[in-house]
């Protein structure tokens, strides 16, 4: 059978990335243009410098991936673009690049989830992994517990009732004076530091066993903080970044593992930028050993933002038929499952 070569395209947020995948598991180019030093000076993702600066990168990317890949569109089966969810400005630039270059030669278009690009990247950094597995889904927008049934095929098992655990690691950081993005800042500076030293709590949810909820731990690390300031001692950091990743981590690995137990799925897979961090993944793999279970997770370039994930996703979709017309849009609040 001809390879598919899909040409993908990624501007959910602050990367501009483009990567040419073949055959939904083989890489032959990842350009990712990232903005974060541009974002830093304002503690965050400004959505309407994200968009502008996608605008001027993304062609110079796309030709990037092309050229590392040895490859012209002649060469390229399908384009494939993240239409949800993320800024509905970023979306659209990548989307007009996409059903641009769709139109221009032909070639159809494939419109991807980001999150469900996230959990594909796991197929690019394990070519032996295969559905069913049950996969804990942790970035700056989104914390998950999923039954993956089939390639595409989701089924939400557990939520956070409010922040990300991204986004609690990124607000927690911006407390502590580490900037953003907060994660892997905590990440580090966690590793000099006590994950006992001070007791954050772990909120459960009743009658919700792998459901979360992150904003009791960023307050009680903000009340932490208050107080100490307020009787005059000097915070030790590193004991503050290590005892609320603790928390955090603990929480996501302990439910994840105990819904695999439950649902009797022998292999865990975690994806998303939150993937990256360490203490997750040593939490995850000590609870899964203890459970007979295999951990699964992608390469740390693999979990933040990237074109290869959506490329990735974008294969399975193209051997089951979909195809999308040039009306397709960004859906910014586009839902793990739904269709477009
Ligand atoms: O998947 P991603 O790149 O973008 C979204 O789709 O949101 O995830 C970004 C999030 C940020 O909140 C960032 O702080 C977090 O992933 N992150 C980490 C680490 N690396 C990235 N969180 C904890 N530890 C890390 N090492
Ligand atoms: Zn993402």
């Amino acid at each position: 059978m001809k390879p598919v070569n899909i040409l993908a395209i990624e501007t959910s947020c602050d990367e501009t990335a483009a990567a040419v995948v073949v055959n939904g598991r083989t890489v032959l180019s990842n350009i990712i243009s990232s903005q974060v030093p541009l974002h830093t000076m304002y503690g965050g993702v400004v959505p309407e410098i994200a968009s502008r600066k996608h605008v001027e990168k993304i062609c110079p990317v796309i030709n990037e991936a092309l050229k590392q890949a040895g490859m012209t569109y002649d060469d390229i089966t399908a384009i494939a673009v993240t239409y949800g969810p993320g800024l509905v400005g970023s979306l659209l630039v990548g989307l007009s690049a996409a059903k641009s270059i769709a139109y221009a030669t032909g070639k159809p278009l494939i419109g991807v989830h980001h999150i469900e690009g996230h959990v594909a990247a796991n197929y690019v950094s394990h070519p032996d992994l295969e559905p069913p597995f049950m996969s804990l889904i942790v970035s700056g927008g989104h914390s998950h517990i999923v039954i993956v049934k089939d390639y595409g095929e989701f089924e939400i098992i557990g939520r956070t009732h409010d922040d990300a655990a991204g986004e609690a690691f990124d607000k927690v950081a911006r407390a502590i004076g580490l900037g953003y993005p907060g994660g892997p800042k905590i990440d580090k500076l966690a590793r000099e530091g006590n994950c006992n030293a001070i007791a954050f709590p772990r909120a459960h949810i009743e009658d919700c066993p792998y459901d979360f909820s992150f904003s009791g731990v960023k307050s009680a690390v903000l009340n932490y903080l208050n107080q100490e300031q307020m009787a005059g001692r000097e915070v030790n950091k590193a004991d503050v970044a290590a005892s609320f990743q603790e928390a955090v981590v603990d929480v996501l690995a302990a439910r994840t593992v105990a819904a695999a137990k439950e649902y009797g799925f022998k292999q865990v897979v975690i994806s998303g930028g939150v993937a990256c961090n360490s203490a997750l993944r040593y939490k995850a793999q000590e609870f899964c050993d203890k459970e007979g279970i295999k951990l699964y997770y992608p390469e740390p370039i693999l979990c933040t933002d990237n074109a290869v994930m959506i490329g990735c996703a974008a294969y399975y979709e193209y051997i089951r038929g979909v195809r999308d017309g040039l009306d397709l849009n960004a859906i910014p609040n586009l839902k793990i499952g739904e269709r477009k």
